[in-house]
């Protein structure tokens, strides 16, 4: 199976688009409920509240788990995967929703030589995220490297998940939203704005928001369509890894918050009965002091 891991209900836009595109693929999806929001928490929280869930996903044999939380890639991805994984994990894979939307952004391969980058049009692309996405200049530096003519703005929208995850009313949800738009629209000053990405897994949930309050004409960018085009090609090009459990078309569904709060939300996201289970107990047992569901 391909585990599929976020703080909470976000990475169901990428799951929703991976199980769209790779039908026949068997998925399990874990969102740690119980310690959503990840976008305000200190660095070392977040590695260890990630490592401890792809780790859950590792027990139940997921070889492979993709990272569906942007601020889980930008913060803890590099450190599980130079200095955890090869130690504890030789075997298994973590992938991230950084880089292939980094390659979007781009539309230079991750791997390119960044002396070799091809010319470019100047553009303003503006990333909307959460306070540790944004200080951890991830997108910034990846996208930097890759294509120096890209103006990268980011927009640190701090609440929206936890509006996001507490159902809020949808009139709360709009006016934080134009708030947000609001603000970058005072920083830009003028300047033309090309692109818009959703570097929060959640905040596709709010995307007709986000389109209502931009100016008209500005694309938004897709995260969850572009990590699965990935995925499917990265299945292509590691025939080795697309293991036989991969495949079966199977969805399993844990949280490590409550199962009937967390299924109801699904079930009107995915406008299908949806029933997630709760967790097993080393996300819990060892997690963040304190913190414990
Ligand atoms: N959905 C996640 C992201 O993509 C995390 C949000 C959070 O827990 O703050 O960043």
């Amino acid at each position: 199976m391909i585990g599929v891991f976020d703080s909470g209900h976000g990475g169901l836009t990428i799951l929703r688009s991976l199980v769209t595109a790779l039908p026949e693929r068997s998925f399990v999806y874990l969102g740690d409920h119980a310690h959503t929001p990840y976008g305000g928490r200190t660095s070392a929280e977040i590695v260890d509240l990630t490592r401890n869930a792809i780790e859950m996903l590792f027990d139940i044999e997921c070889d492979l788990v993709v990272l569906a939380c942007n601020t889980a890639a930008a913060v803890a991805l590099r450190t599980l995967q130079q200095e955890w994984l090869p130690v504890e994990y030789e075997d298994r894979r973590i992938l991230g929703v950084l880089v292939p939307t980094v390659e979007a952004v781009t539309g230079v391969p991750w791997l390119i030589d960044p002396a070799h980058v091809p010319a470019e049009t100047p553009k303003t692309i503006a990333v909307f995220a959460t306070r540790r996405t944004v200080d951890s200049n991830a997108y910034p530096e990846e996208v930097n490297k890759r294509a120096s003519g890209i103006d990268l703005i980011q927009m640190a929208c701090e609440g929206l998940v936890d509006l996001i995850e507490q159902h809020a009313p949808r009139d709360a949800l709009r006016q934080a939203v134009h708030g947000y738009v609001a603000q970058l629209m005072t920083r830009l000053n003028g300047k033309r704005l090309d692109a818009v990405l959703l570097g929060c897994t959640h905040y596709p949930l709010v995307a007709d928001l986000f389109a209502e309050a931009l100016p008209a004409g500005v694309e938004i960018l897709s995260q969850p369509d572009l990590v699965a085009r990935s995925l499917a090609d990265y299945l292509v090009r590691h025939e080795d890894l697309d293991a036989a459990d991969f495949r079966g078309g199977t969805l399993k569904l844990l949280t490590t918050g409550d199962p009937v709060h967390v299924s109801k939300f699904a079930t009107d996201f995915f406008g299908r009965p949806i029933q997630f289970e709760a967790a097993g107990s080393r996300s819990r047992s060892r997690s963040v002091a304190g913190q414990v569901a």
